[in-house]
């Protein structure tokens, strides 16, 4: 296993170019089984996550070729309609393969995907909306077993906002015959960007950017060339890690109209932005002023990004209060940014972040992906060396996290530890 070390009382300067969107990535690419020919994704990413869904549509018969970050994959000739425990049980987004699958060729068996390490994630609305759309599913030795002659529309609506489900759905709904309304549809950047990629391989969908979709199913889609959207939570890390080491950098290759909660919050704390086109440049030359932020739907703080701004908040003037809605026990890190001295009180949903108790490095350990980028954010603010274990949960969803870090100007490096 990996592991980094990281000494802290550095300033990040310069420049750093964001990836494709890691969340947008892994919605687009099984989008490649709803039809024949080579689809072109561009901007692609380069995390483990990516590597294993490339690996599980490697295993279904899907032809695959990168060069650079341009992705090619052909799925006219798939062998299997399944998506095995050993590819579900290291990603939860394997689960996309289900809607395609059920849409194309009538049949799919998607193993469940289980709790997660920040608490419970049922895909009971995935489930329900292929119902809805007239597939049978049967859920048997852990597997989901989802079949169906062909899908029919119907209107379903979503009793919480999903991600996942509204892709799952949507990809599902395309391909039914007859007309789907979707109600209470996500409206997060990844999820617009698979509607627009069936958009452009033929899918006829009005209300684009609403949360009622109206879906008219057709028959057969095309292969298509897509562009993936910048990672908007890559780039929240990012500006947060500026603002918390008093630095000077420009974040290249974002949406800025993804990041407007972020980029509130951080001007509510007392940063200067200069948002471009493309571009944001961040500078603070002090602690910040404490900021409360609620993770919740888009366009809301992200949740995905609420664990950055908790180790911002350690280096805050007073008392910060972190609520996560859509994840309300996602906070394994406090405990391990408490071993490096953070002063965190936690209640249900949500901690408050106290500002300004001394940090000094530690052996802390990794729990989910987002949390581990809190550990290395704070480590850089910290006095001394700390050490991070278990960063292969880090990787899954940053591309080359610790060269993009170093070139601002954070000393870390990647070592092999063995673990007990
Ligand atoms: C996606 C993101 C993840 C992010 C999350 C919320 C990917 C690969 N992952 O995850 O990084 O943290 O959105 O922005 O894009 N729920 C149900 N039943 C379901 C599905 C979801 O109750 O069938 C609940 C979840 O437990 C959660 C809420 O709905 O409380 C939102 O989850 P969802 O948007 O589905 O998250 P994911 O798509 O799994």
């Amino acid at each position: 296993m990996d592991k980094f070390i990281v000494d802290g009382g550095v300033r990040l300067t310069g420049t750093v170019d964001i990836s494709g969107a890691k969340n947008a990535s892994l919605a687009l690419m099984p989008a490649c089984l709803l039809a024949p020919g080579t689809f072109t994704f561009r901007n692609t990413p380069n995390n483990r996550d990516l590597w294993t869904m490339s690996r599980l549509l490697g295993s279904m018969g899907v032809e695959m070729h990168l060069d650079g970050d341009v992705l090619t994959l052909d799925g006219s000739h798939l062998t299997s309609h399944e998506a095995p425990y050993d590819y579900v049980k290291q990603m939860r987004a394997s689960i996309y393969v289900l809607g395609p699958l059920v849409a194309r060729y009538g049949e799919a068996r998607v193993s469940l995907p289980g709790g997660c390490n920040f608490g419970p994630r049922p895909v009971d609305l995935h489930l329900k909306g292929l119902e809805k759309l007239g597939a049978s599913i049967e859920v048997e030795g852990g597997y989901i077993i989802a079949k169906a002659d062909r899908l029919k529309g119907n209107h379903f609506h979503f009793d919480i906002s999903s991600v996942g489900a509204s892709v799952n759905i949507i990809m599902a709904a395309v391909l039914a015959k007859g007309h789907t309304t979707l109600t209470n549809v996500a409206l997060e950047p990844e999820v617009t960007s698979v509607i627009d990629m069936l958009v452009s391989m033929g899918a006829k969908i009005s209300g684009v950017g609403t949360t009622t979709l109206e879906i008219e199913g057709v028959d057969e889609l095309r292969n298509t060339d897509v562009s993936t959207i910048p990672d908007r939570i890559e780039a929240a890390t990012f500006l947060i890690a500026a603002a918390m080491t008093k630095g000077d950098v420009n974040v290249r290759k974002v949406a800025p109209q993804h990041l407007t909660a972020v980029t509130q919050a951080l001007e509510d704390a007392g940063c200067t932005l200069d948002i471009g086109t493309d571009n944001i440049r961040i500078s603070m030359d002090r602690n910040p002023d404490p900021v409360d932020i609620t993770a919740t739907i888009y366009p809301g703080y992200p949740t995905d990004s609420q664990a950055q701004w908790a180790a911002f908040m350690l280096t805050s003037t007073g008392a910060a209060r972190i609520k996560d809605t859509i994840y309300p026990t996602r906070f394994g890190y406090v405990p391990e940014l408490q071993r490096l001295g953070a002063d965190i009180e936690t209640g249900e949903g949500y901690c408050v972040v106290k500002g300004g108790a001394k940090l000094t490095g530690a052996t802390v350990m990794s729990s989910d992906l987002r949390a581990s980028a809190s550990l290395v954010m704070a480590a850089m603010i910290a006095e001394g060396q700390t050490e991070i274990l278990r960063v292969y949960h880090l990787d899954r969803g940053y591309e080359a996290l610790e060269h993009k870090l170093g070139a601002l100007g954070a000393v870390i490096r990647r070592e092999k530890t063995e673990e007990f």
